[in-house]
């Protein structure tokens, strides 16, 4: 459903060339937000900024590594440049190619590169796009950060080290957001996402894997972006204004049961007895 519960706000999506990413700027864009389409990959921020504007939203592509911190002062400058106000910013860039998946494996083999990578993405990305957008937020007195995390920041698993690590920080980012800056109408959350596949960090996974992590949601499917994204679209808006400072999870309840539910479920179904 869309709404114009955004109607006079302007939202900074990172990470928005594609994927979930690009999912919540439509769907922020359909409920009324003027958009800035923040990517390192500067043709796919063009090219959903160019989407958007077709459908008739307001929209910006800015090129921009989130890791650096001159790329993020100037993109913030232009943002409040070109629409006079920040409301919303959503730090939902994250390094997740082929390549840096390979590289960032458990502790004993971890490339130190991939680790830093991660972390410089990940974490200090977040970190510089709300020290640049959250003083902008403070001149009109409102705004809402919003953190991508994982249900692997909150759970060990066999790899990806860097990256879980880089999550698991993110958990603290909207504490000190909201307790830093709560009183001046900053609201700081994080979305703890469940397996949504996207193109370009799901479309190598082999289906055993996809399967694997199907059986462990408890939804009859994975996620999509826009599932994602319409919780993105609720923490952004005032129909979440008293949540502050929290993690909201949204993973078809990935990470809410006991460990041996899978197994028990297919000894139940061999055996015959109980249904789970
Ligand atoms: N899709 C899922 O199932 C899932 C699950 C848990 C968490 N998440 C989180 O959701 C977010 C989006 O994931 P996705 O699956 O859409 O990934 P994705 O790889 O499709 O999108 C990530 C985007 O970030 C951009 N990016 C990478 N490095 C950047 C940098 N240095 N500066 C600016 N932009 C950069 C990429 O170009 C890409 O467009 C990530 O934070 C991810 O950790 C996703």
């Amino acid at each position: 459903m869309t709404t114009q519960k955004l109607a006079d706000r302007v939202a900074i999506v990172t990470g928005a060339g594609g994927g979930l990413g690009a999912e919540c700027a439509r769907v922020l864009a359909s409920h009324g937000a003027r958009l800035a389409i923040v990517d390192i990959n500067e043709e796919a921020a063009l090219s959903v900024a160019e989407e958007l504007k077709r459908a008739g939203h307001e929209a910006i592509a800015i090129q921009t590594d989130v890791s650096s911190e001159s790329d993020v002062k100037a993109m913030i400058e232009r943002v409040e440049e070109s629409f006079g106000q920040i409301d919303i910013l959503h730090n939902n860039a994250a390094v997740l190619s082929v390549e840096q998946r390979k590289l960032d494996r458990d502790i004993c083999n971890l490339d130190m590169a991939a680790w830093d990578r991660a972390i410089a993405v990940n974490l200090r990305g977040a970190v510089l796009c709300s020290k640049y957008a959250i003083p902008v937020m403070l001149k009109r007195g409102r705004g809402s950060v919003i953190f991508a995390t994982s249900g692997l920041g909150a759970q060990g698993d066999l790899s990806l080290t860097g990256y879980a690590s880089s999550k698991a920080a993110l958990n603290m980012l909207p504490k000190l957001v909201a307790a830093q800056y709560g009183k001046l109408g900053i609201r700081g959350n994080a979305v703890q996402i469940g397996l949504a596949p996207s193109e370009n960090a799901h479309s190598s996974m082999p289906t055993e894997l996809l399967d694997i992590l199907r059986d462990n949601h408890l939804t009859p499917e994975l996620g999509t972006p826009r599932q994602i994204a319409d919780v993105v679209a609720f923490l952004a808006s005032d129909e979440s204004s008293f949540v502050t400072g929290t993690t909201v999870v949204a993973d078809g309840g990935f990470g809410s049961h006991t460990p041996s539910l899978v197994a028990m479920r297919e000894f139940f179904a061999k055996s015959g007895g109980g249904s789970m």
